[in-house]
């Protein structure tokens, strides 16, 4: 099947059309059209995201980057079109008066392209963000007479992590069950068990803040820039090696717990102790304090994972979203996972799937497809809070 997939959960605006074949066990995907227009220098400025500036980016950005994913895919006709359903578009944008405008536009001179359904990150995530993909979603799906698919982000994450490249695109294949999912981003810090296709039920989760978001305030505290995560990794990186002593030590929070939760408010809080400490730290403290942060990072992460694999008894461990492309955790996990559970297959994802796209969007609505899972345009809701479990 051809899928057209929707992405505008935070700062990237992402259309994605892949050709899909094959079953859960044996997934094929082929990228046929693949645009996305990152926020990211805009939301720089003021130090993070703001939800009311992404959704007006994600409505100016929304058409063009579906016109450009379709003419990529050859599926995009010029053609005069009369529109039906013209009074029901305008109800579903009504609350995105520009964004109506320009699909109104896009629509009545474009040909209904050749695609079998659509989906559509409707959580979590910012909601404002999300709502105007959901609607741009409903409203094409109605002007267009195709099915549609709500797909949780984190799900899409964690499937397309299974997704190995080859030369054709993209497959999933040779995956055991259960598999433990770890999904550590700017929002999230949670591993999921899934012991059936599509079916998760959560094993642990951050009482407090996602490790993404610890990274980005410990990066701040360094005066380094958003999204702070890969400043901080390249610093701990330029004296990892290096036979240093280390100066700082910082706290493992939960590490012997008997439970599979996270904490990471006390951690950065202790590094502010650190740099409150000492105003004047040298270019090498502050590499030092990187590299004991992400330590810490690394060895909680893993310790959770272990107890939680021993817990589930999953085959596959899959590591996904934006942290998961830290090059210290993705070394961590893949020694240790060697030694400790040999038997336990790890997934790392391909880089292009660390960061959020809409071909993870499409992966997952595939799988949810396979299933028959979907949803009613006129239901569908977008949720900040959407779960997986
Ligand atoms: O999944 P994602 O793109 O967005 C959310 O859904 O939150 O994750 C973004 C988070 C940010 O906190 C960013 O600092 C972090 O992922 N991140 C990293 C790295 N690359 C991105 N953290 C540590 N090391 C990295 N290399
Ligand atoms: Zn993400």
């Amino acid at each position: 099947m051809k899928l057209l997939s929707i992405e505008t959960s935070c700062d990237e605006t992402a259309v994605s059309i892949l050709s899909c074949e094959g079953d859960q066990h044996e997934a094929h995907f082929r990228v046929l059209g693949n645009a996305l227009l990152s926020q990211i220098d805009l939301h720089r400025e003021y130090g993070g995201v703001f939800p009311m500036l992404a959704k007006r980016e994600h409505a100016k950005n929304l058409v063009p980057v579906l016109a450009a994913s379709l003419a990529e895919a050859g599926l995009s006709t010029e053609k005069s079109i009369e529109l039906s359903s013209e009074d029901k578009l305008s109800e579903i944008l009504s609350r995105e008066p520009g964004l109506f405008d320009a699909l109104r536009a896009f629509l009545s001179t474009h040909s209904v392209p050749d695609i079998d359904a659509i989906s559509v990150t409707h959580g979590p995530g910012l909601e404002p963000a999300l709502w105007v993909g959901v609607n741009f979603a409903k409203a094409l799906s109605l002007a267009w007479e195709k099915p549609l698919i709500g797909v949780n982000h984190m799900e899409g994450h964690l499937l397309s992590a299974l997704a190995e490249k080859n030369e054709d695109g993209f497959s999933i294949t040779n995956v055991e069950l259960p598999i433990l999912g770890l999904l550590i981003s700017g929002g999230h810090t949670e591993l999921d068990g899934m012991k059936e296709w599509l079916s998760y039920e959560l094993v642990g989760q951050t009482r407090d803040d996602a490790v993404g978001e610890a990274y980005d305030k410990v990066a701040r505290m360094l005066g380094l820039p958003y999204p702070g995560g890969p400043e901080v990794s390249k610093l701990a990186e330029e004296v990892r090696t290096r036979a240093l002593e280390q100066p700082f030590k910082l706290p493992r929070p939960m590490i012997r717990d008997p439970h599979c939760d996270f904490s990471f408010s006390g951690l950065k809080t202790a590094a502010l102790y650190v740099i409150k400490a000492r105003p004047e730290l040298s270019d090498e403290d502050k590499q030092l304090l990187a590299l004991e942060f992400e330590d810490a990072v690394a060895e909680v992460l893993f310790a959770k994972t272990s107890r939680a694999l021993l817990e589930t008894q999953a085959k596959t461990l899959v590591l996904g979203g934006g942290v998961s492309a830290n090059t210290n955790i993705r070394r961590v996990f893949t020694k240790r996972i060697r030694e400790g559970h040999p038997e336990v297959s790890l997934r790392i994802p391909e880089f292009m799937f660390t960061t959020d796209n809409a071909i993870m969007i499409g992966i997952a609505g595939y799988y949810r497809a396979l299933q028959g899972m979907y949803v009613n345009p006129e239901t569908l809701v977008a949720d900040g809070n959407l779960s997986l479990s």
